[in-house]
């Protein structure tokens, strides 16, 4: 048998992700898996459902140290301390959770839900982010926010008062947004920002109703060179600032780097719990890519019913999970180190390629051996990616 190549590559980390699936209102441009419910949810039934799905899934891979847990969404915030204590003492209950382990929560900004921050740090949380998406009431109307600016900041204090660490959201490449109205409004929110920041580029998503608004010429978002130029503002702005990108929408100081998100973009074990989530799993040297059920009331059945929401169990060949290593590596700054595709595929990536991409300054590889996309590779990450991979 092969030798396992993440233990080759001193890879050990694993994550947990929980997804909670619920919001107080569907935003207009949000294609993630959040539902809107009027009669109140039953916190304990998930809560017990959650602890469930983490039980067969422990029995299912064994032992492991947790490195990392985030709780997303939907919107996680709404979820009261005790629910959040729940989840994280079943984690810990089948899991041995490392002592330095990250427990992050997303938070929308609302008066209400930060009221409850202290709770979820005595419950475990030792990091939130923060979904502020604008610095501007205007702009937070349009993406259909139900917080204006100012609570979103007053959000951020109490978020800063109760964590040692914290990061918020921001989306740009709005409607109108120009580079000098995206550059001030950066310049602020990194006044704001301790550590991280995240921040997207707007995407008009299938079966949203901003992708509609966006057919009917109702909605203008700035066009590829522009989008460009937002992009470049950006890389400069959060470099100069002392936050450089580490993933190509993630920014952050030297150290500071989420670390969850770090084992998706490395390859790295992880479970997914809860309605939607995703997972790898390591068993017996083989990995698997693991879904469960989207909708939050059939997850529940489901769970209730056989202890898990699984529906996609799907064995990845070699060739996929290079694939995949290298679609997920060639995101962060540091790249990746091309052994590991190698020793994932069975074959390294074809020399002629990568010659051709330094010479275009898409790619660079470095003197210690990393193959890492360069500042104007990334707008074009897909095409450089598919490129070595084929
Ligand atoms: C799924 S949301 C969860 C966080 C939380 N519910 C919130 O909205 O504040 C995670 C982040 O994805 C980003 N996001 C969601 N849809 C997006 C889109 N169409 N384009 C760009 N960013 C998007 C937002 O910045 C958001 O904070
Ligand atoms: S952006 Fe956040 S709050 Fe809005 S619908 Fe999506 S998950 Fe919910």
């Amino acid at each position: 048998m092969r030798a396992d190549p993440d233990r080759a590559f001193g890879v050990q980390a694993f994550g947990v992700y929980v997804h909670w699936p619920f919001c107080l209102s569907k935003c207009p441009y949000c294609d993630f898996n959040s539902h809107v419910r009027h009669a109140a949810i039953d916190e304990d039934r998930f809560a017990r459902a959650f602890a469930r799905e983490i039980e067969t899934t422990a029995q299912r891979i064994g032992p492991r140290e947790v490195t990392s847990i985030f709780l997303g969404g939907g919107t996680p915030s709404l979820m009261q301390p005790s629910t959040v204590g729940a989840i994280l003492d079943a984690i810990g209950k089948h899991w041995r959770v490392a002592p330095d382990a990250e427990v992050s929560l997303e938070a929308n900004p609302t008066s209400v839900e930060a009221t409850r921050f202290r709770g979820y740090r005595s419950a475990g949380v030792n990091r939130v982010s923060l979904g502020v998406q604008a610095l501007d009431d205007v702009s937070l109307k349009t993406l259909g926010r139900l917080h204006s600016a100012q609570e979103a900041m007053d959000a951020v204090a109490i978020a800063r008062s109760a964590f040692d660490r914290y990061s918020f959201d921001l989306i740009y490449a709005r409607p109108g947004q120009t580079p000098a109205m995206w550059e001030a409004e950066l310049r602020r929110a990194i006044g704001e920002a301790a550590e991280h920041l995240s921040l997207y580029q707007l995407t008009i998503e299938a079966e949203t109703p901003f992708f509609a608004l966006h057919r009917a010429g109702k909605l203008q978002t700035p066009d590829e060179s522009a989008s460009r130029a937002l992009y470049d503002v950006t890389q400069s702005v959060c470099a100069e600032l002392g936050l450089p990108a580490y993933e190509i929408s993630n920014h952050a100081r030297p150290g500071a780097e989420c670390k969850h998100n770090l084992v998706y973009w490395r390859g790295q074990e992880y479970a997914g719990i809860g309605p939607g989530a995703h997972g790898r799993l390591d068993i017996g040297g083989t990995r698997y890519a693991v879904a469960t059920e989207k909708r939050p009331e059939s997850w529940l059945m489901r769970v209730e019913a056989s202890g898990t929401g699984v529906v996609t169990d799907d064995r990845l060949n070699s060739e996929e999970r290079a694939d995949e290593f290298l679609l997920m590596g060639l995101r962060l700054a540091e790249g990746i180190d091309p052994r590991r595709y190698q020793a994932l595929a069975g074959r390294s990536l074809d020399p002629s390629r990568i010659a051709i991409l330094r010479e275009e300054g898409a790619i660079i590889v470095d003197a210690d051996g990393r193959l890492r996309v360069t500042q104007a590779g990334f707008p074009v990450l897909d095409a450089v990616v598919a490129d070595l991979a084929a």
